[in-house]
């Protein structure tokens, strides 16, 4: 029977790339937790070496397990070809040491995560790849930063953690005008939210970890582009440069997560929504930062790029670094905790624990608030969420004025 070709996007994420008739029925993929490959021949060996025929030889470069997960990455992002990674970093390292070499320059956005900002910083530096950041909501701001030297434009949207948007159209076109390509982390919106490759980016990267495998008992990474590049960053970058390689296990584990991508991305949406117009209504909160907020200074290009406002909130407190570190230790069912995307919300504070990589100054030289908190809403009843965030903001605003 031949197979459709499936236009939905969670079909897609159930289905794509996968015949049960050929896996003697089995509904799942089964999971090839082989390191090596036999051949059938020492000739048919050195053929699939030497590229000439088609075929699996050693898990680094590539194991059927993965192959589908990268088809999959590939179907939902809406481009050509998609490589699997160790985490996210091992996706963004094994891109950049694909892409770049001494002398080169690459401009980022001012925020970005932690790790990355130290990889480019210290890592890229390091070996001769001068780094620039410019303030990438401003793509006049590229043009005018934009010289030959420069070989990749990079950025987060929404960004890790002050959830500032970036134009994915505008500075894809600025940076092709100049001859450089654009990666994007979409690890906060998801192919669910936004697609960075129909907006004109080269290559998406994400941390696997969060939303994708959605369940926070793994730690992957995905990287999606041409057919080319990606073969590139699989021989380069993965192969011979990180040694980033995803394991089978996991990849079963993240295919299990894509199926619920769609879902959870619609729950996680509506709920904080809600709950970002509850704390933009506290007495104690400053201010919020969520796309789905009619505050929210870059609202039409949320509207426009992103398919639902995503489950990121960050908020600072009127009372500072000192309230949010008492806020965060009378929560009672929120938990405190790194990463995001989880089916548990979590709240953490991005100055002293994910953007600790950055000094003060650069903190504020990036837009990153030393009293702003980060929550990621998670997939439990919006009210049990609501009245652990009201418990523990009453209690804390009497601590602090005791
Ligand atoms: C936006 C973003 N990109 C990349 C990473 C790195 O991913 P991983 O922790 O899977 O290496 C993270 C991790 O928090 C992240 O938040």
């Amino acid at each position: 029977m031949t197979k459709p070709t499936l236009s939905g996007f969670t079909s897609r994420a159930i289905h794509h790339g996968y015949d049960p008739a050929e896996n003697q029925g089995a509904l799942t993929p089964p999971m090839h937790m082989a390191s090596t490959f036999a051949f059938e021949t020492a000739e048919q060996g050195g053929a699939i070496f030497a590229g000439e025929q088609q075929g699996y030889f050693y898990s680094r470069i590539s194991n059927p397990t993965l192959d589908l997960l990268e088809l999959r990455i590939a179907a939902l992002e809406g481009a050509e070809a998609g490589v699997a990674t160790a985490s996210g970093m091992g996706a963004i390292t094994a891109v950049m040491w694909t892409l770049l070499k001494a002398g080169d320059e690459i401009i980022t956005d001012k925020t970005l995560y932690g790790c990355t900002f130290a990889f480019f910083r210290h890592g890229l530096a390091k070996f001769g790849v001068k780094v620039t950041h410019v303030d990438l909501t401003q793509p006049a701001a590229l043009e005018a930063a934009m010289n030959p030297q420069v070989k990749v434009v990079y950025f987060e949207t929404p960004a890790n953690p002050n959830m500032r948007l970036v134009d994915i159209a505008a500075i894809a076109e600025v940076a092709h005008a100049h001859g450089a390509q654009v990666v994007v982390d979409n690890t906060y919106a998801t192919p669910a939210l936004t697609r960075p490759v129909e907006r004109g980016a080269d290559i998406v990267v994400h941390s696997a970890t969060k939303y994708l495998g959605g369940h926070g008992d793994l730690v992957g990474g995905l990287v999606a582009g041409t057919a080319e590049t990606m073969q590139r960053v699989r021989l380069e970058g993965l192969k011979d440069m990180t040694g980033a390689v995803m394991s089978p296990f996991t990849a079963t584990l993240i295919m299990r997560g894509l199926k619920t991508l769609a879902l959870r991305m619609e729950r996680h949406s509506a709920t904080a929504l809600r709950i970002a117009r509850w704390l933009e209504a506290q007495p104690q909160v400053a201010a919020v930062h969520y796309p789905g907020l009619e505050s929210f200074a870059q609202g039409g290009l949320a509207r426009r790029q992103m398919a639902l406002p995503g489950g990121m909130i960050a908020f600072d407190l009127a009372g500072g670094y000192d309230q949010g570190i008492r806020f965060m230790n009378r929560l009672q069912m929120v938990i405190r905790a790194v990463s995001l995307g989880d089916a548990e919300t979590l709240v953490q504070h991005p100055a002293s624990m994910t953007h600790s990589t950055y000094t003060p100054d650069e903190r504020a030289a990036h837009g990153i608030g030393e009293g702003l908190l980060r929550l990621s809403i998670g997939l439990e009843d919006a009210e049990d969420i609501l009245a652990d965030l009201e418990q523990a903001l009453a209690a804390s605003d009497i601590a602090l004025a005791a």
